[in-house]
């Protein structure tokens, strides 16, 4: 392992143990290794590890035997990782509004235990460092505070961003950033640059419903191609989708998807763009959660990959700092001069104070640092999660280990329906997000999409017990 501070190596052994049970080199109720034996392995220290079992213990995932050591609890661990869906069906229309309604309704509600919103800036706010940092800029500002932001973005914000795109290895200049009214405004953008209504757009399945809205409301079609809970994309379920239908572009979320959390290998990122770009097709990434990654380094975005300029990155400060200021951005470099003319007729430019207290935030390095510190957050509550329903949740319950992000997505029982099951949360003044939204062909009806970027609390705690017992009860 690498040199990291110790108080982190905990969760990376925590997530080495989780890792070992759900690709079954570990079963339910086999010895985990001893204390010494594992810190000798992994050059950790004997304490990092005893905390790491104390805490997969309090999460239900192992117990401790007296004279024995530790073992993988037979019940409280959920069955699996859920199944991959059968074959694709034709491009659809979509339609869903009135669950989507309901859905943010009751997200928005107070009284309600929220683990159907997907903020995982909830987690732990970084309210202080951005309000000092506004009220620094709004005095910088002085009366231009009012005025209307350059309609393709804020200098110095641009030049950032290029700059973390370098760091990554990829050439993007600064005019190749297009800023946005978060990342939904640069799909929209996106979209509408590269397809027309009546085109074919394949999407992930199960796949962000806002991405179905957007399809839905620019009167495209949607063709589904189901992922992989654990290996994300298969490159030939791809090449079938396109030899089979004329799709025109594809929104893919390859550094982690929403709901299932999974990730491409960078390498297989490279064949998929060779793919889609020997066809002309456009690739619209969508980069959200790219940054919340729980591995030891982020994944690549697709962009590095164009060689034709048919990738369009999408991404926004939504889930990594604050979704009120509402300020993501597109980099199109292929087409960059569209898509400036689109956001001008759109929304003409983006807030100016936020995307000017953004700068400072990450010129500050404050930024970096809270990253960092969120996803420890999100991983511990994704561990803590997972625990609760392990042991709340009727047996055959089927959940992803995510690889960043803040939703966990679970299949339950044929007989259960997701819909029905949010309707029931609510009387109990809890919001999920029924599993069917994620679709635009009536799959996932027994599935549910909750999301960990809550502060941990006792009201989650119970909330999940509470949820676990309507499943047994239906
Ligand atoms: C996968 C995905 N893409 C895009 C968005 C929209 O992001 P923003 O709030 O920046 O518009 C979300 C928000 O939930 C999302 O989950």
């Amino acid at each position: 392992m690498p040199s990291t501070p110790e108080t982190y190596l905990y969760q990376r052994v925590i997530t080495l143990i989780r890792a070992m049970h759900s690709d079954g080199r570990l079963r339910p109720g086999d010895k985990l290794p001893s204390l010494r034996s594992l810190s000798q392995s992994l050059a950790v220290s004997v304490p990092t590890i005893k905390q790491a079992y104390l805490e997969l213990e309090r999460q239900g995932v192992i117990e401790a035997r007296p004279q024995s050591g530790y073992y993988l609890k037979p019940q409280d661990t959920p069955s699996g990782l859920p199944l991959k869906a059968r074959a694709m069906r034709k491009p659809t229309a979509v339609s869903r509004q009135q669950l989507i309604e309901q859905v943010y309704q009751a997200i928005h509600l107070p009284q309600n235990l929220s683990l159907g919103v997907a903020n995982p800036v909830a987690a732990k706010p970084p309210t202080k460092a951005l309000n000092r940092t506004v009220r620094r800029v709004l005095t910088m500002a002085g009366d231009k505070a009012l005025n209307y932001g350059p309609m393709s973005g804020y200098e110095p914000l641009k030049r950032l961003l290029a700059w973390r795109y370098m760091e990554q290895g990829i050439n993007v200049a600064p005019d190749d950033v297009v800023i946005t009214n978060g990342a939904q405004e640069a799909i929209s953008i996106a979209l509408q640059s590269v397809a027309k209504p009546g085109d074919v757009i394949a999407v992930e399945s199960p796949c962000y419903f806002g991405v179905l809205e957007l399809i839905e409301r620019l009167g495209m079609l949607a063709l589904e191609i189901p992922l992989c809970a654990q290996k994300g994309l298969a490159l030939d379920d791809v090449k079938k989708a396109i030899s089979k239908h004329p799709v025109k572009a594809c929104v893919f979320s390859t550094t982690i998807a929403n709901p299932l959390g999974c990730r491409l290998q960078d390498s297989e990122k490279a064949d998929l763009v060779a793919l889609l770009e020997a066809r002309n097709i456009a690739l619209i990434e969508d980069d959200v959660y790219g940054d919340l990654y729980f591995g030891e380094q982020r994944g690549i975005p697709c962009q590095a990959f164009s060689k034709k300029g048919l990738v369009l990155t999408c991404a926004s400060f939504s889930k990594t700092a604050a979704p009120s200021y509402r300020i993501g951005w597109l980099v199109a470099p292929g087409f960059r001069d569209l898509a400036t003319r689109t956001k001008r007729a759109l929304s003409c430019s983006s807030p100016l104070i936020n995307q000017w207290t953004l700068t400072e935030f990450i010129q500050s390095g404050e930024y970096d640092r809270y990253l960092k510190l969120l996803r420890q957050v999100l991983l511990t509550n994704r561990d803590r999660m997972l625990g609760l329903i392990g042991r709340h949740f009727p047996d055959d319950v089927r959940v992803t280990l995510p690889q960043g992000g803040t939703v966990l997505w679970l299949e339950l029982s044929g007989e259960l329906d997701g819909a029905q099951l949010f309707q029931q949360a609510l009387e109990h003044n809890i919001s999920i997000t029924p599993g069917s939204l994620f679709s635009p062909s009536s799959r996932y009806q027994h599935c549910i999409r909750l999301s960990y970027g809550l502060p941990w609390h006792q009201r989650i705690e119970d909330g999940i017990e509470t949820l676990g017992r309507l499943c047994h009860t239906p």
